[in-house]
């Protein structure tokens, strides 16, 4: 059976968990993503081709919500060469303002064209006859090259979930052409702000020397490939809904009850070096010890989702914040009142937006981030049209999101300038900026986002034109 919508993704949309029997099911993933796409991919009998997430784990396609799943399988080598090494140790940094020092290893490059191919050629087999396939991230940046070449009839897709470097930093890579060619054999390639796309256009001109007009890049065999911006959203009205909840509403009285009258400080990010923790930690541990906040009147949330624990990077970062948590609550906090309360865990959405509501202060300060979702589910969860959101201008999210206190993550002192004033800021300043980005994320959402992009590839500038929606699944 094949499918006229295909995505591509490095992780399968579904979590692996344990029946009550005791079997082997599968949940759908909490991401944002595979929310946009479900109607969609249920409408057209679509199918997700994705790695189920632990290694050596041969599985047959499956149906699970309307929705085909073809599992790729990545051996330990592959985990440790493909997934930890050249794209989050190689890839990951050198994208994100090398905010750590990028690794350059053959054997990891050799392992990220062995798995792009297995992807794209599990892809080629699902995909009908011009389908459209969505390829997703910069794991994958070579599966539509390699696609294309398997299956010139598809019109593909290339979505890059991340920040585009700037030309001096991309060009430190040894394999910089080769995957400004994997890009090229899409259709069309997003971007979350248009600063990414003009970098990948400058660079696929000066690099692989093919002539562009503004978003247009015109290849040698007359294909037309388009490369533009599409910020990323959420699922705005998911959150909303979440936000309003009995359950939540009751989790938000107890976490206020517990921070027994406390305001909080909250931070959410996956534990991961470009998310800026250290720094807004610090900046409000200074706070404290300097006087301008009372131990007695805040306190600070840092959710902190395990991620990517056996890269080099990762490990280190643990480390500097598990020590800097210790040192603040040491030397600051008292029994009743510890000033940091550090979570090193994962949580259900629910969790997430009960955290979101009672939070009075959102501290959201990457180096450098594509998006920055939390940002965004953040406003989705202000109901009442309170709560201060300091964000980074390192975030893509913060081309949006204009009203939010804006600071530099590398300027301790803004950041603590930021702070006191978003934690001091009348109720009505308060409404002022929350209702002006509360329109923002309602007007723009996950939904919305993925039909410009569904859109965008339907409607050219490739030759493989097709109307939006093909015939049914054969
Ligand atoms: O933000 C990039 C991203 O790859 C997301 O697509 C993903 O949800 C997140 O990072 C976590 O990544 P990983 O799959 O490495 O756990």
């Amino acid at each position: 059976m094949t499918s006229d919508l295909v995505i591509v993704a490095n992780r399968l949309p579904v979590d692996r968990i344990e029946l009550p029997d005791g079997s082997v099911g599968w949940r759908r993933s909490p991401g944002g993503l595979v929310s946009a796409l479900e109607p969609v991919m249920r409408e057209d009998g679509g199918a997700w081709v994705g790695w189920p997430g632990s290694p050596d784990e041969e599985l047959a396609p499956f149906e699970h919500d309307g929705v085909t799943l073809v599992p790729v399988v990545l051996t330990s080598e592959d985990v440790e060469e493909f997934y930890e090494g050249f794209s989050n140790a190689t890839l990951w940094p050198l994208y994100h303002d090398v905010v750590a020092k990028p690794e350059f290893h053959r054997e990891w490059w050799d392992a990220y064209v062995r798995v792009n191919r297995r992807f794209a050629e599990a892809a080629a087999s699902v995909a009908s006859e011009g389908a459209r396939v969505w390829v997703q991230d910069y794991q994958l940046q070579l599966v539509p090259q390699m696609l294309r070449e398997l299956r010139p009839d598809l019109i593909i897709g290339f979505y890059l979930h991340i920040p585009f470097p700037p030309a001096e930093l991309f060009s430190q890579l040894p394999w910089r052409r080769q995957i400004l060619e994997g890009l090229l054999g899409a259709d069309l390639i997003g971007f979350q702000l248009p600063e990414a796309s003009g970098n990948f256009v400058r660079l696929v001109r000066t690099r692989v020397g093919h002539k562009t007009h503004r978003d247009r890049i015109f290849l040698p065999d007359d294909r037309t490939v388009r490369a533009a911006a599409f910020p990323i959203a959420i699922d705005t009205a998911g959150y909303e809904s979440l936000a309003r909840s009995p359950e939540v509403e009751e989790r938000v009285q107890e976490i206020r009850d517990a921070a027994g009258g406390r305001r909080i400080f909250l931070g959410v990010d996956r534990l991961d070096y470009t998310k800026g923790i250290y720094p807004r930690l610090r900046a409000f541990g200074e706070l404290v010890s300097e006087g301008h906040l009372a131990l007695e009147d805040v306190m600070f949330v840092q959710v902190a989702t395990p991620s990517r624990e056996r890269v080099g990077e990762y490990k280190r970062m643990r480390d500097e914040i598990d020590r800097l948590v210790g040192r603040l609550n040491g030397d600051l906090g008292t029994i009743r009142y510890p000033l940091i309360s550090y979570l090193h865990s994962s949580y259900p959405r629910e969790e997430m937006a009960a955290l979101y509501r009672a939070a009075d202060v959102m501290v959201v300060t990457p180096y450098r981030d594509g998006m920055n979702l939390v940002a965004k589910e953040y406003v989705a969860c202000r109901l009442e049209e309170d709560g201060a959101l300091v964000l980074s201008e390192f975030a893509g999210a913060a081309e949006e999101l204009r009203q939010a206190w804006l600071v530099n993550p590398y300027d301790i002192n803004g950041i603590k300038s930021a702070l006191l004033e978003a934690y001091g800021a009348e109720p009505k300043e308060l409404q002022r900026r929350m209702r002006a980005m509360r329109r923002t994320v309602l007007e723009h959402d996950v939904a919305s986002w993925a039909l410009s992009f569904m859109e965008a590839l339907a409607s050219g500038p490739g030759e493989h034109l097709k109307p939006l929606r093909p015939a049914r699944k054969k």
